[in-house]
């Protein structure tokens, strides 16, 4: 058992077998450490929905912590298609201290060609070769690692990062043997998709061997049972605790939370109600915990699913349409009920599974008209189309001029920051509005313009769809 890993509410607790992680993790640190010529490492993490991969993350940060300059970021399965989004929030806290004369210094010949992928320039009117754009975010991150060496880099949840981040990271890993950093990413298995997964495929590769995270034992989890509820709990419990939870981590320390609000003895003759109590940890059984609670916090986790992954109080009062004291209320009974918690960024649902069921949970149509009314919102907040896009992507066709211009003008975004493919996906869900015949061949004449790149038989389907339309000369 590993002494010291800071747990749910900041509280430190212990994190059970990773001993082998955590100590080839200490030696990557070390080597890192060693000095500036050295090869950077590669650590990749892979395992189930629970199994232990943001707590391991954790504990490589408290290693590194001190010893090097660390960033992180996650990727979310909502905000995956946000291009550029995880390597964004990546660099981020590096990046906001630079004034834009010193971006332009630091990014150096690049400045044109990332500056816009990073969020620190305004893109011109050019659209960059996606391949140039990687080449050079690839070529920043290098000069970085041997500035603020030695430099840590931690994605989490890979398997939701978008694909042009992913892109960069496999090429970055690749160049790791004459770079001072060390890159440790934790994803799913099986979970990726697309550009995304072939790109996570690669990062896999060059990690070689990647580490499976393994379910905690019976005796570990009669460890963590012991160490949560008291020392009297009993054998036969503990034992049922692993049976029912098939030793995730995850499900065990939720199932052990609702043993303590239960004030269930653990004990052998409680073990039996131990299979019902679990069911309230993840899906339905998590949904109707939620119900529970009343239509309004039910109606404000809704709104902060749909706006997630991190988000202020204030913008989900104002999608779930409540006055700010009833959304404080709100989420102040959802933090109780270990549904949410306040992170470094807002308000955030405590684990990936309960966004995904709250978020599933919500009827389709509710959900679409949220979207769309946060897509509104996201826009009126000066956040530019491309930011609102997302939601965008979400909502029913409905033939409305206004949702295409915006779908345009979010393509356009895109393409000027060298994301090609989230261009293809606004014009193409802009086709399905569908546009008003003036300017439906423009909209498909754009999409064949965004495709060349990539797939260039699909544009010249699309531009010879343009050109059998009226309305190109306007
Ligand atoms: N080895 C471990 N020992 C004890 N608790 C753990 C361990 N690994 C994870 N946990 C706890 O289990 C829960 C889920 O872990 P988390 O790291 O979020 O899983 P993942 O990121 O793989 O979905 C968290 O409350 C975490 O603190
Ligand atoms: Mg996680």
């Amino acid at each position: 058992m590993t002494q010291g890993r800071p747990g749910g509410g900041g509280a430190w607790a212990p994190l059970w077998e990773r001993d082998a992680e955590l100590a080839a993790a200490e030696r990557a640190m070390s080597a890192l450490c060693s000095d500036l010529t050295t090869e950077g490492g590669l650590l990749v993490y892979s395992g189930e929905a629970g199994i232990g991969k943001t707590a391991l993350l954790s504990e490589v940060r408290r290693i590194a912590q001190g010893r090097a300059t660390v960033l992180a970021a996650r990727g979310g399965e909502t905000v995956t298609e946000v291009p550029f989004n995880v390597v964004r929030q990546l660099l981020q806290p590096v990046l906001v201290q630079l004034s834009p004369e010193e971006g332009r210094e630091y990014l150096g010949d690049w400045y044109e060609i990332a500056g816009p992928a990073l969020g620190i320039t305004d893109p011109g009117s050019g659209r960059p070769d996606p391949q140039a754009v990687c080449d050079g975010l690839v070529d920043v991150v290098a000069r970085l690692s041997r500035l603020h060496w030695p430099l840590v880099l931690i994605v989490d949840d890979a398997h939701w990062a978008d694909q042009e981040t992913l892109r960069w990271l496999a090429a970055f890993t690749e160049r790791l043997h004459d770079l001072p950093a060390l890159v440790v990413v934790a994803h799913r298995p099986g979970e990726a998709t697309g550009e995304g997964a072939r790109h996570l495929a690669r990062i896999g590769a060059t990690a070689l061997p990647t580490t499976m995270l393994r379910a905690l034992t019976p005796d570990a989890t009669a460890g963590l049972t012991r160490a949560t509820l008291g020392e009297h709990a009993d054998a036969p419990f503990c034992r049922e605790v692993w049976a029912v939870t098939g030793g995730n981590p995850y499900e065990s320390v939720e199932l052990l939370a609702k043993v303590q609000d239960s004030e269930l003895e653990p004990v052998e003759s409680s073990a039996a109600e131990l299979r019902d109590l679990n069911r309230s940890a993840r899906g339905r059984g998590l949904v109707a915990r939620l119900e529970d609670l009343g239509t309004n916090v039910t109606r404000f986790a809704w709104a902060a699913a749909i706006l997630g992954p991190a988000v202020s109080v204030e913008l989900a009062a104002s999608l779930a349409g409540m006055p700010h004291d009833d959304a404080e209320r709100c989420a102040e009974r959802l933090r109780a009920a270990r549904i949410v918690t306040s992170g470094e960024d807002g308000l955030e649902f405590v684990h990936p599974l309960i966004t995904t069921a709250v978020y599933e949970s919500i009827p389709n149509a509710t959900r679409t008209a949220m979207h769309g009314r946060a897509a509104w919102a996201v826009t009126r907040s000066g956040r530019g189309a491309a930011a609102a896009s997302r939601h965008l992507l979400e909502v029913h066709p409905d033939d409305d001029p206004e949702l295409v211009q915006h779908l345009r003008d979010a393509a356009t975004e895109h393409l000027a920051v060298g994301a090609p493919d989230a261009a293809r996906r606004c014009l193409e869900r802009a086709l399905r509005e569908p546009p008003r015949p003036d300017v439906h061949a423009r909209v498909l004449y754009e999409l064949g313009c965004a495709t060349l790149l990539t797939s260039p038989v699909t544009t010249v389907g699309h531009l010879r769809e343009a050109l059998s339309m009226a309305g190109l000369s306007q």
